[in-house]
C-alpha cells in the first residue's frame, strides 16, 4: 500500500525583512504526513513563529515571504489572495499563538466567539448542528457545555480556561493542520485539552530540543492519544534555520 499523501509540504521557503535581502528564514523544506506531529526546534529569534505563520500564508508587518512554496493538500497557499486565505484559515489550517487567550475578543461572550468561527466557515449543516458543535468543542477542551457558561465573557474565566477556549476556537472547524507555537509556554498539555489535538496533523515550535523531547515523552500516556504517534512517527526533527 502506498504512503498517504503529506498533509502539508513546505518547499524551499525563504522569508526576509521587507525591502532588504536580509533573510530571516532561508531555504526551509519539510513535509508532515497526516496525523504526524512535527517539532520545529530552534533558539529564540531563529524564525519558528515566522515559519509557523507562513504555513497560513501570513507574514508579519515588515516581513515578506520571498520564495518557495507551501502546499496544503492540493492548495498552493502562497498563491492565494487575502480573501482566499481568510477562507482557508481556521477551516483547513489553524494557528494557536503562545497565549491563545490573547486571541479572544474581550467584548464578546465566549459562546458567541465559538459560534462565529463556525458561521464564518459555514461549518455544519444548519444552526442546530453548529450549536451542537459548540457544546462538543467545550467538552473537547474539558469546559462545561452549558449555556450559562457559554454566556460568560473572557474576563469571567480563569487564565487557563481562557486558553482552552482559544484552543477550542482553533479546533472548531476541525482543520486538517494545526500550528501550535510553543505550546508548553502557556498551554497545559497534560490535561484534557489534548483531546482536541487528537487526530490532527500538527507543527509545534519549541525553543530547545530537550523541551521537545521532554514534552514528547511526558505526553505519551497510555491510550490512543496522537502524541504517542508523535514520539514514534515523528521523532524530534530540528529544522535548520538561518541562525543555526
Ligand atoms: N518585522 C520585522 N522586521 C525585522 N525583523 C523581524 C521582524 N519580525 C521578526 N523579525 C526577526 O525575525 C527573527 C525571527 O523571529 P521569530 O519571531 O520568528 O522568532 P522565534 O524563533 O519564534 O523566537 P521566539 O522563540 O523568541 O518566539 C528574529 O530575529 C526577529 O528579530
Ligand atoms: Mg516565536
Amino acid at each position: 500500500m502506498s504512503a498517504p499523501a503529506p498533509a502539508i509540504v513546505v518547499d524551499r521557503l525563504r522569508i526576509n525583512v521587507r525591502g532588504t535581502t536580509r533573510d530571516i528564514v532561508d531555504d526551509i523544506s519539510f513535509e508532515i504526513a497526516p496525523g504526524e506531529v512535527l517539532g520545529l526546534v530552534g533558539e529564540s529569534g531563529s524564525g519558528k513563529t515566522t515559519v509557523g505563520l507562513a504555513l497560513l500564508g501570513h507574514a508579519r508587518r515588515g516581513v515578506q515571504i520571498a520564495g518557495g512554496s507551501v502546499r496544503l493538500g492540493d492548495v498552493n497557499v502562497l498563491a492565494l489572495n487575502e480573501g482566499e486565505l481568510a477562507h482557508l484559515r481556521g477551516r483547513l489550517i489553524s494557528y494557536v499563538p503562545q497565549d491563545p487567550a490573547a486571541a479572544l475578543n474581550p467584548a464578546l461572550r465566549i459562546g458567541t466567539q465559538l459560534r462565529e468561527i463556525l458561521e464564518a466557515h459555514n461549518f455544519g449543516a444548519n444552526a442546530e448542528a453548529r450549536r451542537e458543535r459548540v457544546y462538543e468543542m467545550m467538552r473537547e477542551v474539558a469546559l462545561p457545555d452549558n449555556n450559562a457558561y457559554l454566556s460568560r465573557y473572557p474576563h469571567e474565566l480563569s487564565g487557563g480556561q481562557q486558553q482552552r477556549v482559544g484552543l477550542a476556537i482553533a479546533f472548531a472547524c476541525r482543520p486538517r493542520v494545526i500550528v501550535l507555537d510553543e505550546p508548553t509556554t502557556g498551554l497545559d498539555v497534560t490535561t484534557p485539552p489534548r483531546m482536541a489535538w487528537r487526530r490532527c496533523t500538527s507543527a509545534m515550535t519549541w525553543r530547545s530540543l530537550a523541551r521537545w523531547r521532554r514534552a514528547s515523552r511526558s505526553c505519551t500516556p497510555a491510550g490512543s492519544w496522537s502524541w504517542g504517534r508523535c514520539w514514534t512517527c515523528s521523532r524530534p526533527r530540528p529544522i535548520r534555520t538561518r541562525s543555526d
